[in-house]
């Protein structure tokens, strides 16, 4: 069915997508009569486009009288500034005109909200509450970093030089691509996959059309680093984005945007027309035979749409499940077309592998995890903000030489947004920050988000809300998640405010059967954070169990 559907979806193309079509009919101001018109369109039922549109967050009717939205991230949960937020905000708000919204990737503040469309924290209230003064100036997000050769964090001075450099280095594809392959890069936005063997599998795929997608909707709670890169280093984005299509053969990237990130999706467009302004975009790219162009899909809130295939789907305009696989999106992507899908620092990483080399990247870092990585620090510490980290640094040196350490007591760090793993202050000596040494601890590494929860914030109540998390973003797929995270959160919320007590099996079960019968890591991840809470935090949780 869902094939049939991206045919007639994609007989419109990029530029006028049911995607598109669906969010403009969706919105709150609109009625059926719209959604009607789209189904007479593309000849579908009315009904898939309710299924597609009425998924989202920011469509949906009862936010239409909202102006500010409250961060739900975990760094601002934990932080316990949100009430102090929320009273704030009703100073200057009615109590219908604030909303919620995720993670806002503000969590160097721990205490953000979105406004205008821009975020904001508490400190800027003031001014922005205050009829008549002038909106308060951005501040930079403070960055940092321990790598002597900066790799993602190093300025791009000249555009003309930048891209004319990376057309060369490209000129012959498979060079390119071997270069790449020494460097050993890893997929940075969670799994570590090797970014070559994608980047073969795609080249090889038969397909006159072919797609380059960049994964810009960093939805983890405390990760930041995508929407810096997104923001201070959109070249280093759309430069790694077209050496790709150049190596695969595709003339198209898509970057798909988190709603949450007007800013990012602002500073994409303005770099894109800088590029169009110099020539650099289009058929026969200043004379060298190559073609390339981007398309920008703004997210409607959804944080399944990050999981691969439900942000193939999403862009096609069908509702963002996740797919079986395979296929896989190198030979059956976007719109059914050989697809090379990859997360922001993955592709920004591309242009100094081309300039400097495969062997330069691979001296970097550790063997098994080469390079560096951006890593988010949230407002528990004294130097929050974005770090480019050396891989193989130890994790203590992360937290207290970079980021100065925490301003209260912590009892754990979550790393790696609400599937990663919970990492007690204990284990601060022991890991290091690449792949492996947390794989082989236990932990994730994940995209490498740092949320610090406080001493005094009860583990039972984190635990609650990465299952209410998953709930609320499960895509519905298969029972366990869908189901079980549900479940999940009403056995912690029974025991944490009516007294009653978690059978310890029953929950073990629920867990296993989350970790073994999840189709992806929405459901199959939720596991991990909780047994580490089960195995670090025992005594602290024991109180709300039963049994061993
Ligand atoms: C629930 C879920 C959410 C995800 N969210 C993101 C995300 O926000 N950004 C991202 O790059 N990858 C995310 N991923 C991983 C993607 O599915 C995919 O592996 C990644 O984008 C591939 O890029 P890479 O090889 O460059 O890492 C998510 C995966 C799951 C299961
Ligand atoms: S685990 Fe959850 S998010 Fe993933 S496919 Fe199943 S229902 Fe969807």
């Amino acid at each position: 069915m869902s094939k049939n559907l991206r045919g007639l979806s994609a007989r419109k193309g990029l530029e006028r997508s049911l995607y598109k079509e669906t969010m403009k009919a969706v919105r709150p101001v609109k009625d059926d009569g719209d959604l009607q018109q789209v189904a007479d369109d593309f000849l579908i039922g009315k009904a898939s486009l309710h299924g597609a549109g009425s998924f989202y967050d920011i469509p949906r009717r009862e936010r239409a009288g909202a102006k500010a939205f409250l961060c739900d991230g975990t760094a601002c949960l934990v932080s316990g500034r949100r009430e102090k937020l929320k009273d704030a905000l009703s100073g200057s708000f009615a109590a219908n005109e604030i909303g919620h919204v995720t993670c806002l990737g503000h969590c160097h503040s721990n205490d953000a909200f979105l406004y205008a469309h821009a975020t904001w924290s508490l400190d800027d209230l003031a001014e922005l509450g205050t009829p008549g003064l002038p909106a308060p100036a951005r501040k930079p997000v403070p960055t940092g970093t321990n790598a002597v050769t900066s790799v993602l964090m190093a300025p791009i001075t000249d555009l003309d030089v930048h891209y004319a450099t990376l057309l060369r280095q490209v000129g012959d594809p498979e060079l390119a691509l071997e270069e790449i392959g020494l460097s050993g890069l890893r997929g940075r936005g969670g799994a570590g996959f090797p970014f070559h063997f994608k980047l073969r599998a795609a080249r090889e795929a038969a397909g006159d059309q072919k797609y380059v997608v960049c994964n810009a909707d960093e939805g983890d709670p405390g990760a930041f680093s995508d929407k810096w890169l997104l923001e201070e280093r959109p070249h280093a984005v759309l430069a790694g984005m077209m050496a790709t299509g150049f190596i695969i053969g595709a003339d198209t990237g898509v970057l798909y945007i988190r709603g949450e990130y007007p800013e990012s999706i602002a500073a994409i467009k303005t770099a894109i027309g800088e590029l169009a302004a110099r020539g650099l975009l289009g058929d026969n790219i200043r004379g060298t035979g190559r073609s390339f162009r981007f398309h920008v899909i703004e997210g409607a809130g959804a944080y399944i749409c990050g999981e691969e295939t439900a942000l193939l789907n999403s862009i096609e305009g069908l509702r963002p499940e996740v797919r079986t696989r395979p296929p896989f999106p190198t030979t059956y992507g976007l719109f059914g077309k050989p697809t090379l899908l990859s997360n922001v620092e993955t592709l920004a990483n591309l242009r100094f592998i081309l300039v400097a080399g495969g062997q330069a990247y691979a001296a970097l870092g550790t063997k098994q995890s080469p390079g560096t990585k951006l890593v988010s620090l949230d407002g528990a510490f004294h130097r929050p903000g974005v770090y480019e980290v050396l891989m193989g640094t130890p994790l203590r040196q992360v937290v207290e030489t970079l980021g100065g350490g925490t301003r209260y007591p912590v009892k754990a760090f979550q790393i790696g947004g609400p599937l990663g793993g919970l990492v007690p202050i204990s284990k601060l000596d022991d890991l290091n920050l690449d792949f492996e040494s947390f794989a082989s601890a236990g932990f994730l590494l994940g995209h490498a988000g740092i949320v610090s929860i406080p001493e005094h914030f009860p583990m039972a109540e984190l635990l609650a809300h990465l299952f209410d998390f998953t709930a609320r973003e499960s895509c519905g797929k298969c029972f366990p998640c869908r189901i079980g995270s549900r479940r999940g959160q009403e056995l912690l919320d029974g025991a944490i405010h009516h007294g009653k007590r978690i059978d310890r099996n029953l929950f073990d079960d629920l867990l296993e059967t989350l970790q073994h019968g999840s189709l992806c890591a929405l459901g199959g991840g939720l596991p991990l954070p909780v047994r580490n809470a089960l195995t670090y935090f025992g005594d602290e949780l024991a109180p709300f169990f039963t049994g061993p």
